[in-house]
């Protein structure tokens, strides 16, 4: 899969996603006729990370220690002094290889760092492959707070080999999926019955299941990012369990991981919901996320609907005590319900 994505604001971005292709790596970067490279790599992939800075003639490979801890101001202060004491330039391409935490913090520094200098994004993960590291959103945590600090600038090019994911162990694997099939219950019911049927390939981590459903993901986000850049309209639907979701990750003091957050998430807002939401889309949900091997059950310290009141409130407009929420009015089908302090303690209960 080798597709470019128009953009209004931030010109092309190409997306090349494919099973042992990192040989073709080089040439793609080469494309962006870079004035010298520098890799930033999640320590995790550090061996992969030195054939692939050797193979793409990087000036240097830095290694971050990936995690939530990553995403911090400071972290990306530290990884622009490094991209300095690299001599990078306006014309220097950041090549990020790693999670969802390391491709947040490099597409944020690549975009600030001398006003913006190209990025190509190299996930890791499936989380990464399937949501992070495609639609131009980056960021960090500030005052304990997910994303406070960010932009919206679209990678030169992202570039996914699932081979990559190989290293990856069982629960961030499966915590990853949680993100295409929120977007298939929001906005493709084709496609969450196509994941329904592949789920136990994907729960047996089958290379040819893993690549269909980061493909899935690619079309299913680059679709409404291509229509809704900064997130006026339709790229809201993405937010389908994430605003319970990012609430328990900041409760949680981010404990608790991003792709089991969303999946406690996506159930709660739907029994938030009332009667929005159908039973048969609720329960398909539910079923597919077990299918996969995903942890569902919110923990009981993390049940505390005031407490998630206040930080689901804290980045989000709120009118009159209500929060816009999107939820799915059937499978493959997105309507807004607003959430209110009493359905979410409903929800919770
Ligand atoms: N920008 C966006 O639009 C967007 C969308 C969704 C999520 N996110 C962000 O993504 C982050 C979560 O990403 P993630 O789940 O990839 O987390 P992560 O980057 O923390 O990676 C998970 C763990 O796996 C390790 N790792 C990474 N690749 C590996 C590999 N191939 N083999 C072995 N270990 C490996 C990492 O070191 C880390 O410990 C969150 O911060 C979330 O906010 C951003
Ligand atoms: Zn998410």
């Amino acid at each position: 899969m080798d597709r470019r994505f128009e953009f209004v604001r931030t010109a092309t971005s190409r997306v090349v996603v494919g099973r042992s292709i990192a040989p073709q790596l080089p040439a793609a970067v080469a494309a962006l006729r870079p004035d010298g490279i520098v890799l930033v790599h999640d320590e995790a992939v550090a061996p992969l990370a030195v054939r692939l800075a050797a193979e793409l003639g990087a000036r240097g490979a830095i290694p971050i220690q990936g995690g939530e801890s990553c995403k911090q101001l400071a972290r990306a202060g530290e990884l622009a002094s490094e991209l300095t004491r690299l001599r990078a330039t306006r014309g220097t391409v950041l090549v990020a290889l790693g999670g969802g935490t390391v491709t947040d913090l490099a597409g944020f520094t690549a975009a600030i760092y001398l006003r913006g200098i190209l990025c190509v994004l190299c996930p890791t993960t499936t989380l990464a492959a399937c949501d992070a590291a495609l639609g131009g959103k980056n960021g960090v945590d500030h005052g304990g707070l997910k994303n406070r600090l960010g932009t919206f600038r679209q990678p030169a090019l992202l570039f996914a080999d699932v081979d990559w994911l190989a290293t990856l162990p069982d629960p961030p694997f499966r915590e990853g999926l949680v993100e295409v099939v929120k977007k298939a219950a929001v906005l493709d019911a084709q496609h969450f019955a196509r994941l329904e049927a592949l789920a136990p390939a994907l729960a047996r981590r089958d290379p040819a299941a893993t690549l269909e459903a980061v493909e899935m993901a690619v079309a299913m986000k680059m679709g409404v990012v291509v229509a809704d850049e900064t997130e006026a309209g339709p790229r809201a639907a993405l937010n389908f369990g994430h605003t319970i979701g990012h609430a328990l990750e900041s409760l949680s003091g981010e404990t608790l991981r991003h792709g089991p957050a969303v999946a406690m998430g996506m159930l709660a807002e739907c029994r938030a919901a009332g009667g929005v939401v159908p039973k048969e889309a609720h329960s398909r949900i539910a079923a597919l996320l077990a299918l996969l091997g995903v942890d569902t059950a919110i923990p009981p310290h993390l049940a505390d609907a005031a407490a998630l009141w206040r930080f689901a409130t804290l980045d989000k407009k709120v009118r009159e005590g209500r929060l816009p929420m999107v939820v799915p009015a059937a499978i493959g089908q997105r309507t807004v319900v607003e959430l209110t302090e009493h359905a979410l303690a409903r929800a919770l209960a």
